[in-house]
């Protein structure tokens, strides 16, 4: 047994050389491994608590295990949604490319959308809660990532409205959309990764050679099936490139959009242009 404040300064320092948040991630992994919310280790600082948990998750962590995948939880877009290890964690740049293809469903009236990559389902799930009469269908190659997704849309109360299946691209996948959003993996095969990235699904990393294959797959689908609109996350160095394709492909209007860190991050393409 240990008293409260003497764990979260055990777990500070141990994952000091890890974590740029040690104390933060020592809070958050006690907190877990007590049931309690964070805000109630401070109410109980000097009490003693069992230690074995802690220990466990603490041990986990810093084993670069992703802090994510010991809570099993991810605050994304203001929601807490369930996550688990095989199914990519969400980044908080995927908000902007919601709101993109937000503003495009909304400017345009639209109405049926696919994602192509769904993971733990925290696009279609945000859209579907914004626009109630949006219909979405959500694929994804990974089983995990759509057993989670569908377990996500349950808690989120929209299940009814998202059709999820597992394939490739748009395999099998019938009926005609509106607009095509995607975060794909965009990351190029060779790219060194962190230590707690590499924990993370390589098919929810890497794209690629270059890095950008599937986005321009995704491009030639998107011309392939007459979807009108496309709305797309990408890496920060890919926005030349595919400024290119688009254009040799007879795209003649997108726009690339930045994240808070002033990096390219995605682009939205009106695909009816093409002549
Ligand atoms: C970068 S993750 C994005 C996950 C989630 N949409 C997000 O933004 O957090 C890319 C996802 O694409 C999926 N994926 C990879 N190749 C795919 C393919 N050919 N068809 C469908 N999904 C694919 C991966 O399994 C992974 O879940």
């Amino acid at each position: 047994m240990k008293q409260i404040h003497e764990l979260i300064d055990i777990g500070a320092k141990e994952l000091k050389d890890i974590s740029r948040r040690p104390k933060l991630e020592a809070e958050i992994l006690l907190s877990h491994a007590l049931g309690c919310e964070r805000i109630d280790l401070h109410r109980r600082y000097y009490e003693s608590v069992e230690t074995d948990a802690f220990l466990r998750a603490l041990s986990l962590r810093k084993n670069h295990i992703p802090i994510e995948y010991i809570t099993e939880q991810v605050s994304f877009y203001s929601e807490t949604f369930a996550i688990r290890p095989g199914v990519l964690i969400p980044r908080p740049e995927t908000e902007l490319l919601i709101d993109h293809t937000a503003q495009l469903i909304e400017e345009h009236a639209l109405s049926h959308i696919v994602e192509i990559g769904t993971g733990s389902g925290i696009i279609a799930i945000m859209l579907a809660k914004r626009f109630p009469h949006l219909s979405v269908t959500a694929v994804d190659i990974s089983p995990k990532a759509i057993e989670l997704a569908k377990e996500n849309a349950q808690s989120q109360g929209v299940a009814d409205r998202i059709e999820f299946k597992e394939t490739s691209l748009l395999d099998n996948v019938e009926g005609t959309f509106d607009l095509l959003v995607s975060n794909p993996p965009y990351i190029a095969n060779n790219f060194p990764l962190d230590a707690t990235v590499c924990h993370e699904p390589a098919n929810a990393l890497f794209g690629g050679e270059q890095g950008d294959e599937l986005i321009r797959s995704i491009i030639d689908l998107c011309l392939e099936r007459r979807i009108p609109w496309l709305t797309i996350e990408m890496g920060y160095d890919q926005k030349a490139p595919l400024e290119s394709y688009l254009t040799e492909r007879g795209v003649s209007a997108f726009t690339f959009y930045s994240d808070l860190a002033g990096l390219d991050r995605g682009f939205t393409a009106n695909m009816s242009t093409v002549g």
